[in-house]
């Protein structure tokens, strides 16, 4: 559906849960939400329907964590099996992607995102607070074997894995694997930590490959800029969500685990869905409040503007997913 800017929003990304069975260190830590307050699987696949019915047809899971809610497999399978669902993909940090990979492949997953920040298993823990890069690792590589589409997304941390950009890259040369770097954004903890840029990575990449070169196709749902290495299997890309403003081709909204509605991640603004679903509420006031929040989609964050600190999303990345 359109939003009162004109936008075509077709996309939602739902957390699925807070929790986490990793504690990187620019996202965590925090206390995790009572199970009971999180949508379960019917209420979740319920809103989906909703969004199906106003043209929302992809569908992004993320948490927390989501490996860690047991049912997550079987909520993607049942996402699938829904009329109109064009697209199912789930952002992960891989720690359970090797058990969870048969299921998933099986549930017909569209994609899979491995959050990665390092290729150095003792910098791994220093990040992450636990130990684990070669479960990451055995997950990525089993996907890749199984035919997923695989991506990496990596978080750049200023002065703590700028020198990976390279080794980074180079996953991408043998295998169909796409890389992205990720700047930091001012959400949470995130907020304490430097970001690195595009343009900085843009420079590394140039100087070892010089034929890097940027494609013209889109490839994803998302903001991501792309480019290619004469050879590599897969593409290099960018999110560079706060000096490389995309609001104007947003096409997103997000669900929080507690069912809250975000139009825009910036805002802390948004509809509280659960407090409808457990009221009774039926299919069409639901899409009706769906669609409500979805036309009033902010034009544009504010991020890195002190002034409008008010107005800005104090939840931490992870009660929203990214
Ligand atoms: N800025 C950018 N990305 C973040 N993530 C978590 N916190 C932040 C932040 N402040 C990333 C995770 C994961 C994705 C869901 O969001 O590393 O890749
Ligand atoms: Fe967990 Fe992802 Fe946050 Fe790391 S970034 S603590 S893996 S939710």
């Amino acid at each position: 559906m359109l939003d009162q800017y004109g936008r075509d929003i077709r996309y939602m990304r739902i957390s699925i849960t807070d929790r986490c069975n990793l504690r990187c260190r620019y996202c965590m830590p925090q206390e995790e939400q009572p199970e009971e307050t999180l949508l379960d699987a019917e209420e979740i696949l319920r809103l989906c329907a909703c969004a199906v019915s106003l043209g929302i047809t992809r569908f992004k899971i993320t948490g927390g964590e989501p490996l860690v809610r047991a049912d997550c497999p079987e909520l993607i399978r049942r996402l699938k099996e829904i009329p109109g669902v064009e697209q199912v993909t789930l952002t992960t940090n891989g720690l359970c992607l090797s058990q969870a990979l048969p299921s998933l492949a099986r549930a017909k997953i569209d994609g899979i995102n491995v959050s990665l920040d390092t290729l150095r298993p003792e910098r791994f823990r220093e990040i992450t607070g636990r130990d684990g890069w070669q479960r990451v690792w055995d997950g990525i590589q089993e996907g890749v074997r199984l035919g997923i589409p695989m991506k990496v997304n990596c978080v750049l941390l200023g002065g703590i894995n700028e020198d990976e950009i390279l080794n980074f890259v180079r996953l991408a040369r043998k295998e169909p694997l796409d890389v992205r770097f990720i700047e930091m954004m001012p959400i949470g903890p995130g907020k304490g930590w430097a970001g690195v840029g595009s343009e900085r990575v843009f420079e590394i990449v140039r100087r070892e490959y010089p034929d890097f070169a940027p494609v013209s196709e889109t490839r994803g749902n998302g903001p991501a800029v792309y480019g290619r290495i004469p050879g590599f299997l897969g593409c290099i890309g960018w999110i560079d969500a706060v000096h490389g403003k995309f609001c104007q081709t947003c096409n997103r909204v997000r669900l929080t685990g507690d069912g809250f509605l975000k139009p825009c991640l910036y805002y802390a603004s948004g509809t509280d869905l659960r407090a409808l679903l457990r009221r009774g509420a039926s299919d069409e006031e639901l899409a009706g409040a769906m669609e409500q929040a979805v036309r009033h989609k902010p034009r544009e964050h504010h991020f890195g503007e002190k002034s409008r600190d008010g107005e800005a999303e104090e939840r931490n990345m992870s009660q929203i997913g990214g």
